[in-house]
């Protein structure tokens, strides 16, 4: 079926989602909130239909800074993309599982997994669906992907002592990526407020003259 943002090209998710409410609230449209997901899935399996790592095969410099930090056990990546993190905390012992709505993501991650000699768990699921079991990891990361709802699911995901390792891009990125949404741009210190019941144990805010990003290291009590 035809997702109707195909018909606003230039509308990001949000942008449509809220059009389309508008016109759901005034009895024009039914929304099938699948059409987003379907919408993002498709556009991730592009983007991510070449040989290239587009984010990378290493991890983010803060996830290996802090490693150490980490209690080992079962360690959750959300939005795992490529693999980057989630290959590389496999490859320190951890039990890897990542969630992801792209299954060309998950091919270059498990190929990666595989170069490295290690496993992952795969699931392609809609993180704005997805269910994760509470008191479950023991680690959890999520990097350059933002939905806020998510920050109170993975504090109650974490087991006590379990810690959270998130990363992502500030407003002050719009300098290097104007066109970049808003919507999905963290203001600055606001990191520190979304793991409501966590405890920061580090925290830091980048500009590196090519990017600008905030990064928080938590732990569940
Ligand atoms: C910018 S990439 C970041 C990938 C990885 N975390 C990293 O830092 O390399 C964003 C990822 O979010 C995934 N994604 C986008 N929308 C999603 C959704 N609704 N549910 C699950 N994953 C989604 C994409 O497939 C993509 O892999």
């Amino acid at each position: 079926m035809k997702s109707p943002f195909s018909l606003f090209p230039n509308f990001s998710r949000t942008v449509g989602l809220g059009l389309l409410s508008l016109l759901s609230f005034v009895g024009f449209v039914a929304i099938d909130p699948s059409w987003a997901a379907e919408e993002d899935k498709a556009r991730w399996n592009k983007k991510y239909d070449t040989e290239t790592y587009l984010f990378g095969r290493d991890p983010i410099p803060f996830l290996k800074d802090h490693v150490d930090l980490l209690p080992k056990g079962a360690a959750l990546d959300l939005a795992m993309g490529e693999g980057r993190n989630g290959v590389f905390l496999a490859t320190k012992g951890f039990q890897v599982t990542g969630v992801d709505i792209s299954e060309a993501g998950f091919k270059k991650a498990r190929a990666l997994a595989a170069e490295k000699g290690v496993k992952l768990t795969t699931v392609v699921a809609d993180l704005e669906q997805y269910t994760i079991p509470p008191n479950t990891y023991d680690v959890i990361i999520c990097t350059y992907f933002l939905q806020r709802d998510l920050f109170p699911k993975i504090a109650a995901a974490l087991k006590p002592g379990g810690v959270a390792v998130i990363e992502t891009y500030t407003v002050d990125n719009l300098q290097y990526r104007p066109t970049f949404n808003k919507a999905f741009l963290l203001e600055r210190n606001e990191l520190l407020t979304l793991l409501t019941g966590l405890r920061v144990l580090r925290y830091q805010e980048v500009d590196n003259g090519n990017a600008a990003f905030a990064s928080v290291l938590a732990q569940k009590p």
